[in-house]
C-alpha cells in the first residue's frame, strides 16, 4: 500500500475523501448543531468547531490514536516517526500560526468579561423533587417489583410492550388462523433448525422430532398462500424465496433421517405440497439446491487492510449534494444488508426507503436529532422491526439487533458505491411515535429501530472527528 502524501490527508486519514480547506464553508456546517440521543433534552454538538486549527488536529489526533493502539491507518507508513511526520507536515502547512484564542472560560457567548457568573440556582420545590426522584430510583432499582412499578406509573416500557404484545398476539392468530406472515416466520425459523440438525457433527438418525410436524404443516399453508393453485407469475418468482429454502431442506431432512411411520405420514405431505408447489413454478429445474454446502474459503481479493480502510472511510454524513441516488444503488445496498446475520435467520425488519423529497422533509423532520440538517436528505431510510416475528416476550429485542446488524452492512455497501449516511436516533417519544405511524403507516405491532439518512456527500460538508475508544476500553478476554 503506497503512504498518500501527508499533505492531501483528509480528517479521517483517509487520502481521497475531499478535505475542507476554506473557512469560507465553515458557517454553514456551524448551523449543524443537533440534538441526537434527543427527546429534546440531551443535545449533542455535532459541529460548530471554529473551524480548520482543530481539524487539521484532528487529523494528527486519529493517527495518534492508531499509534497509541500499535495501529497504523491504512494506506500510511508504519513507523511512529512518519505518523508524527506527517502530523507536523499537516500542522505546519495548514495551521494557522496562531490559533484564535478559547473564549474566557465563565462566558457562554465567547464573548463574555471576566466577571464571574453565578450558578443558576434551582428552586427549592425542584431540589426537593430531584431529591425524591433519586431516593425512588435507588429503590426501585434494587427491588425489581419497584422495578415493575416504575415501569408502571411512568409508563415508560408500555408502547414498546404493547407492541409487543401485539406482535405476539397477531403472530399467534396467524398461526391458528394458518395464514398470514407469521407461517412463514415460523417457517424460517424451523428450516434454521433443520439445517443446524443438518449440520450437526456427529448428525443424529433422528432429530427435529419436536418440531418436524409444525413444519410441514407451515410449508403446506405457505404453499397454498402462495400459490392458491395457480402458476406463480416470474415476478412473484422472488417472493417464493422462503418455500424454495424450506423445500430443499425438508427434502435434504427427509433424504437423511431414520424414517418411522409417523415420518413417512409427514414425507407424504411434504412431497404432496413440493409438487404442488414445483407445479406452480415457471422454472422446473434449479441450479442450486439451497441447503447445507460446503464454503468457498478461496482468498477473497478483499484484504483486512481493505476493510480497514472502508471503516475509516465510513463516517456519519450529514451534508449532502442535492440529487437523487439511483435505487439500483440503494437496492443493491438493501440486498448485502439482508445478507447480515439473524437470529434464527427470521430477518424481522424491512427497511422503508423515501426519495419523494416531500415525504423525505416530512419523515426527516419527525425525530429531534435531525435539527438543522434534515432539510438537506435526498433519502431516507425508516428501519422497522417486525413484532409479529416472535411469539414470545424473551425475544423482544431481536428486532433491534437484526436490523442494526443490516444496518451496518446497508451502510458500507452505500459507502463502497460512494453513498454517505447518517443513522438517527428513534427515541421511544409518544408525540414521535404516533406521527411516524401516521407519516409512514406503522402498525401497532411494528417499531421503527432507527432511521438512516443517505446521498450524494456535500465535498464542502465537514464530518465530526468522532474519536472512538481505544481497544482496551472496549475489549477484555475471559473477564470475569
Ligand atoms: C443508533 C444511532 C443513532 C444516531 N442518531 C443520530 C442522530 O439522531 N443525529 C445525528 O446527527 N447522528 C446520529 N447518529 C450518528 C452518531 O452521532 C455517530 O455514529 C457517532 O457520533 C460516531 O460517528 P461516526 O458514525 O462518524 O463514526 C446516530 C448513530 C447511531 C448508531
Amino acid at each position: 500500500m503506497t503512504p498518500p502524501s501527508s499533505g492531501s490527508l483528509s480528517p479521517t486519514g483517509d487520502s481521497t475523501q475531499p478535505t475542507p480547506r476554506s473557512p469560507a464553508v465553515l458557517p454553514a456546517v456551524t448551523r449543524g448543531a443537533t440534538a441526537e440521543e434527543n427527546s429534546g433534552t440531551a443535545v449533542r454538538a455535532v459541529q460548530g468547531r471554529e473551524g480548520g486549527p482543530e481539524l487539521r488536529t484532528d487529523t494528527s489526533h486519529r493517527q495518534r490514536e492508531h499509534a497509541l493502539e500499535g495501529q497504523v491507518p491504512p494506506g500510511q507508513s508504519h513507523r511512529p516517526d512518519a505518523i508524527a511526520a506527517e502530523r507536523a507536515a499537516s500542522t505546519a502547512s495548514e495551521l494557522p500560526r496562531h490559533p484564535s484564542p478559547a473564549p474566557p472560560r465563565n462566558s457562554t457567548s465567547g464573548q463574555g468579561t471576566n466577571a464571574q457568573p453565578r450558578p443558576p440556582r434551582r428552586s427549592l420545590v425542584r431540589r426537593i423533587k430531584e431529591r425524591w426522584r433519586r431516593r425512588w430510583l435507588d429503590l426501585a432499582c434494587r427491588w425489581r417489583p419497584l422495578s415493575g412499578l416504575h415501569c408502571l406509573i411512568s409508563g415508560e416500557l408500555s408502547r414498546e410492550a404493547q407492541a409487543m404484545l401485539r406482535g405476539r398476539q397477531r403472530h399467534l392468530m396467524q398461526l391458528e388462523e394458518a395464514g398470514g406472515e407469521a407461517v412463514l416466520f415460523q417457517l424460517r425459523r424451523n428450516t434454521h433448525r433443520l439445517e443446524k440438525g443438518l449440520i450437526m457433527r456427529p448428525r443424529r438418525p433422528q432429530f427435529a422430532l419436536d418440531y418436524i410436524a409444525e413444519t410441514v404443516a407451515s410449508f403446506e399453508q405457505s404453499v397454498a398462500d402462495a400459490t392458491g393453485g395457480k402458476e406463480v407469475s416470474p415476478g412473484q418468482q422472488d417472493d417464493c424465496q422462503t418455500l424454495r429454502w424450506a423445500r430443499d431442506v425438508l427434502g435434504d431432512y427427509f433424504r437423511v433421517v431414520r424414517r418411522d411411520a409417523m415420518l413417512d405420514g409427514l414425507f407424504d405431505r411434504y412431497d404432496a405440497a413440493r409438487q404442488r408447489f414445483d407445479d406452480s413454478l415457471h422454472t422446473s429445474s434449479e441450479a442450486h439446491a439451497l441447503t447445507p454446502y460446503r464454503r468457498d474459503l478461496q482468498p477473497l481479493g478483499v484484504s483486512i487492510d481493505d476493510f480497514e480502510r472502508l471503516a475509516w472511510r465510513r463516517r456519519s454524513v450529514r451534508w449532502y449534494q442535492q440529487r437523487p441516488v439511483p435505487r439500483e444503488v440503494i437496492d443493491r445496498a438493501i440486498r448485502i444488508a439482508g445478507l447480515s446475520p439473524s437470529a434464527c435467520n427470521r430477518q424481522p425488519f424491512q427497511f422503508r426507503v423515501y426519495d419523494d423529497p416531500a415525504l423525505v422533509q416530512r419523515i426527516g423532520a419527525i425525530p429531534g436529532g435531525t435539527a438543522g440538517f434534515a432539510e438537506n436528505f435526498p433519502g431516507l431510510v425508516v428501519l422497522v422491526g417486525q413484532m409479529q416475528a416472535f411469539p414470545l416476550g424473551r425475544d423482544r429485542h431481536v428486532i433491534y439487533i437484526d436490523a442494526s446488524l443490516a444496518a451496518m452492512s446497508f451502510q458500507y455497501a452505500l459507502e463502497l458505491q460512494g453513498v454517505g449516511s447518517c443513522c438517527i436516533n428513534w427515541p421511544d417519544v409518544e408525540s414521535r411515535e404516533r406521527q411516524m405511524a401516521e407519516a409512514i403507516g406503522l402498525a401497532g405491532h411494528e417499531r421503527v429501530v432507527m432511521l438512516i439518512s443517505f446521498g450524494y456527500p456535500d465535498p464542502d460538508g465537514m464530518v465530526p472527528c468522532s474519536s472512538k475508544k481505544p481497544l482496551h476500553s472496549i475489549r477484555s478476554y475471559n473477564q470475569r
